[in-house]
């Protein structure tokens, strides 16, 4: 398949910080790439350089065949952006919005209002065109952003956190746009996001990006494929008998990781046999525990294995991957 942006060893230093190291990234015509990682993983930075506002400190960004830093008027044009924060007026109605966003785009005068139907139509807002934005729900603004960034007829949309913050109606209200918009108009769109279930059903690819570093890429059946097949088992306890648990999962023929409250160990194909064993070792051995449980391996689960740390927060109150952000537990 053809690929409509290619990313080439692509680095951003910040003095001597490295925000972006050495990304490779080929996106392919038609799909929905998301880049995921937690805050500070170095998204914005990657997308900004796509945008061409900000310059790389090295590699190469080739947009539907131009190269950004050669023709980044020309490479720009191709793109249609939203961006992390909403920018809407409050005090004008949608359709004012997208009106004086066109001129500000210098959507030639004929071709407005067209342009501005259609991309209220895609962002599903043509029955709230006449309300005050101000008046719009946090879900609408962002589509109504999304809207903004569809009137000049994009081949490719870059989406920066889109659904971040938004609750979980919203966010599904969204990725049909999207969908939608990627389905019906042949647009590519890459998105970076936090969440995990974001990532898993809307992308066609992930990649998975930490530090700077891209720790992995593939479709989501590919990432979770990596941690092999079967289910993860995972017990919670206090921290202080965390390695005492441990060792019970040692016993129960399971090789375990000590996270910052539970220990994780993958249960392999025999995950029922080697739960039903782990229960009845920690039964025995008088340990007090809080929660045992077994899943799916989780895109989480790989960011675990690949790069041995949790992404979640530590406050402990994570129950599985819906809807769960990518925050860095230390
Ligand atoms: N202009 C800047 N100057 C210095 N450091 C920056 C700048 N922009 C971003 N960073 C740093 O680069 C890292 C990646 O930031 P960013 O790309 O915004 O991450 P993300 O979007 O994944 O949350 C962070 O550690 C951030 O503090
Ligand atoms: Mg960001």
């Amino acid at each position: 398949m053809e690929n409509i942006i290619e990313i080439k060893s692509l680095v951003k230093k910040f003095g001597d910080f490295t925000a972006v190291s050495d990304i490779n990234i080929n996106i392919k015509k038609g799909e929905i790439f998301g880049l995921l990682g937690p805050n500070g993983a170095g998204k914005s930075t990657t997308i900004n350089m796509i945008l061409g506002l900000l310059a790389p400190t090295s590699g190469k960004i080739i947009v539907n065949g131009t190269d950004m830093q050669k023709e980044p008027e020309k490479a720009r044009n191709e793109i249609g952006i939203v961006t992390q924060e909403t920018v809407v007026e409050p005090e004008l109605t949608g359709e004012q919005n997208l009106m004086i966003f066109g001129r500000l785009y210098h959507i030639p005068t004929s071709e407005l209002q067209k342009g501005i139907d259609f991309a209220l139509k895609l962002a599903d807002l043509t029955a709230f065109k006449d309300a005050y934005a101000g008046t719009y729900s946090g879900g609408m603004k962002r589509r109504l952003e999304t809207a903004k960034s569809l009137m000049h007829a994009p081949k490719i949309l870059l989406l920066d956190e889109p659904t971040t913050g938004l609750d979980i109606q919203n966010r599904s209200k969204i990725w049909d746009v999207l969908r939608e918009i990627n389905k019906n108009q042949n647009v590519t769109i890459l998105l970076t996001t936090q969440y995990l279930e974001e990532a898993d059903q809307l992308c066609n690819r992930i990649g998975i990006i930490d530090h700077g570093k891209m720790i992995a890429l593939g479709t989501p059946t590919e990432l979770r494929q990596k941690i092999g097949t079967g289910s993860v088992i995972e017990v919670s306890a206090d921290k202080e008998d965390l390695q005492k648990v441990a060792a019970v999962f040692k016993k129960a023929g399971l090789e375990p990781k000590i996270l910052t409250n539970k220990v994780v160990a993958s249960g392999g194909s025999k995950g029922t046999e080697k739960i039903e064993a782990l229960v009845k070792a920690i039964s025995a051995s008088k340990i007090t525990i809080h929660n045992i449980s077994m899943h799916e391996p989780t895109i989480d689960d790989v960011f675990l294995k690949l790069t041995g740390s949790e992404v979640r927060d530590t406050t402990g109150d994570y129950q599985g991957g819906r809807g769960m952000m990518m925050r860095r537990g230390r």
